[in-house]
């Protein structure tokens, strides 16, 4: 079966392909007939350019630029890769948490600057991390590998999620009131119409002073200019690994020492990329033998 990547994905399972081609997207011009699966990661495909298109395999989770709909009515199949990529963004969020919460990138810049004089850092406070509130939108997947963690640093967690559901990993808070609680808020929601711009002004507006927002889902979820007025005053903390325009990031973020960022790296760890091109190929297999797909969307 001719397959289409649109870059080699990582890890030896890409191997296991036997008919595969490299291709940009941006290089698709010509009818490509012959193509049946297509491998993407969140890219929308050129549906006009593959005519008998039979799966688009994404590598990633999140399939918000696939338009799946219009595909679901072509009769072409989906797949995602759930699962293997919750710990690596788990992880990812604490990184920012910590770093964001204890000036970890600020102090980075001092010592590099060697602008660290004197045998401690006067005057470098951070808030302590252990015995505050975290709160988790989405207990999904990540959102309760997320809470788990939280577990080990003795935080306090709540979550917001559409539907309440029986857990011990935190107490459910209707939206609004968990972002006046916590003094960490955590996104992990999918972006749907549902979710798009699900932070707007208003909501921000409820974080406490001097808390920590912190997003590793997708930039579309919080109305970004807001976000970006709120850590131009200084009232909140940021830790971002995702953008509204990627990879574009707002110019009025790049010189605050209130945000970290990080380029899109949630699931960035060689152990989760390539259990990522495993899930792929995997389905790829699973459509070539005419059997269920192994992660349908
Ligand atoms: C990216 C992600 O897909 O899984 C997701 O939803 O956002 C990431 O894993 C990956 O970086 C490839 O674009």
């Amino acid at each position: 079966m001719k397959v289409l990547a649109t870059r080699r994905y990582p890890g030896p399972a890409f191997d296991e392909l036997d008919d595969v081609e490299v291709l940009a997207l941006s290089e698709l011009t010509a009818l490509r007939p012959d193509v049946e699966a297509l491998v993407v990661a969140n890219e929308p495909p050129p549906l006009d350019l593959l005519p008998d298109l039979r799966l688009v395999a994404n590598f990633g989770v999140g399939y918000d630029r696939l338009g799946v709909e219009g595909l679901r009515r072509r009769g072409i199949a989906v797949a995602n890769t759930p699962g293997v990529l919750d710990a690596a963004t788990a992880d990812l969020t604490f990184a920012l948490i910590l770093a964001t919460r204890r000036r970890v990138v600020e102090g980075d810049q001092r010592v590099r600057a060697r602008e660290w004089v004197g045998s401690w850092a006067d005057s470098f406070l951070a808030e302590e991390l252990t015995g505050s509130t975290l709160g988790v939108v989405g207990l999904g997947r990540i959102g309760q590998a997320v809470a788990r963690r939280a577990q080990g640093f003795e935080l306090r967690v709540l979550y917001a999620q559409r539907h309440r559901v029986e857990t011990t990993l935190g107490e459910y808070r209707e939206l609004d009131d968990l972002l006046a609680a916590a003094d960490i808020v955590t996104i992990h929601v999918p972006l749907t119409a549902e979710t798009r711009a699900l932070i707007d002004r208003r909501r921000l507006a409820l974080l406490k002073d001097g808390s920590c927002f912190v997003n590793t889902a997708r930039g579309e979820i919080v109305e970004e200019p807001a976000l970006v007025d709120e850590l131009v005053s200084g009232r909140i903390r940021a830790g971002l690994d995702v953008f509204a325009h990627e990879p574009h990031v707002p110019d009025a973020l790049l010189g605050l020492t209130n945000v970290v960022l990080t380029p899109h790296l949630g699931s960035a760890t060689r152990q989760a990329r390539e259990a990522m091109t495993r899930i792929v190929v995997d389905n790829i297999r699973a459509l070539e033998r005419g059997e269920p797909l192994v992660s349908p969307v």
